[in-house]
């Protein structure tokens, strides 16, 4: 008789409930920075890593279940073969080349497009009725790779967009207000990188819109000079890159947020990259960061902002860019 059986009489069986499964592609510092804030946070208890690299993959999920005892039980599993993502209920893709300092996400496009186009098929292969949340640089242009090469509904295939670039956004509005940035409500929408758009004219703290009181906030007639934070955020990767070598904290959270909206439909609007097609007079299939509704559905929801014209006219210009990259791209 083993130890187990006189230790315990065991009358019924064990049920595993541990949930719907999430995977993310790509161990590396932005994969395992997800991996990290999902189970610090509880996002997930179901959670599968898979990178090209074996041995890489292995040793970061023998790390991360030794910290099983300070979570919430989870079960980890990974390793360099897809097939352990079978049946996930959300794909998260991190894989990809990632910028030097210096170098425009832009200007990663057909390198990680020929990366996207093989790991997209086999992700869905193995799990039919996946959402994909593309992490990849450029983002929003691997959100329309992601979406072409899956086969998957737009609903159900969106980039991480501009959410940390409107986290970035609110976190310098809340310094000069000295707020908590839960507080302000701003958006960065159009694309996640030197193109995005600040949406000054909808910026409101405690209901107030800033630009009723200054009338100029944000604009380039602004004494008070606001754009400045704008074009900050726009630079923060890359100050951050030059400092360490590589983003992965700010957009490793944010990406965690998201998939808890994902996978507990939790119907919370983050400005992901979706589908444009037939919204703000944009006619094709372009993903962009447009704040949306996420539950467990995927984007049930699109907001129709209210833009003034010269938000309007920036949101088709970053768009009509957006295009001309994807039209670069061989699939
Ligand atoms: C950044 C990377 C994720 O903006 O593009 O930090």
């Amino acid at each position: 008789m083993n130890i187990q059986n006189k230790i315990f009489w065991r009358d019924q069986p064990h049920i595993e409930n541990i949930g719907d499964k999430i995977s993310i592609v790509g161990a590396g510092m932005v994969g395992m920075s997800v991996a990290v804030s999902m189970l610090g946070t509880g996002v997930t208890k179901n959670l599968v890593l898979v990178d090209a690299f074996g041995d890489k993959v292995k040793g970061e999920v023998l790390d991360l279940q030794h910290g099983a005892l300070f979570l919430k039980h989870p079960r980890i599993q990974g390793g360099n073969d897809f097939s352990a993502t079978q049946g996930s209920k959300l794909c998260i893709i991190t894989a990809g080349v990632r910028q030097e300092p210096g170098e425009s996400r832009l200007s990663l496009a057909q390198r990680n497009a020929d990366i996207m186009a093989k790991l997209v098929p086999e992700l869905v292969k193995h799990s039919p009725d996946t959402m994909i949340l593309m992490v990849g640089n450029p983002c929003d242009v691997m959100t329309y790779v992601a979406w072409k090469a899956s086969g998957l509904p737009s609903h159900k295939v969106m980039g991480a967009g501009t959410t940390l670039d409107t986290q970035r956004f609110k976190v310098a509005l809340s310094r000069k207000f000295n707020l908590n940035p839960a507080n302000i409500h701003a958006w960065i929408i159009g694309e996640h990188g030197d193109n995005s758009i600040a949406l000054w004219s909808s910026v409101n703290i405690g209901g107030i819109r800033i630009q009723q009181i200054n009338s100029k906030f944000g604009t380039d007639e602004d004494p008070e000079n606001w754009m400045e934070l704008h074009k900050d955020v726009i630079g923060a990767a890359q100050a951050i890159q030059e400092l360490k070598g590589y983003t992965n904290w700010g957009v490793g959270m944010s990406v965690a947020a998201m998939a808890k909206a994902l996978i507990t439909n939790k119907l919370t609007i983050y400005p992901v990259s979706v589908n444009a097609k037939g919204r703000y007079g944009i006619e094709e299939d372009i993903f962009i960061p447009l704040p949306s509704v996420l539950g467990s559905n995927g984007i049930t929801d699109v907001v129709h902002l209210n833009l003034n014209e010269r938000e309007l006219t920036d949101l088709q210009n970053t768009a009509k860019l957006l295009k001309q990259v994807q039209d670069t791209i061989k699939i």
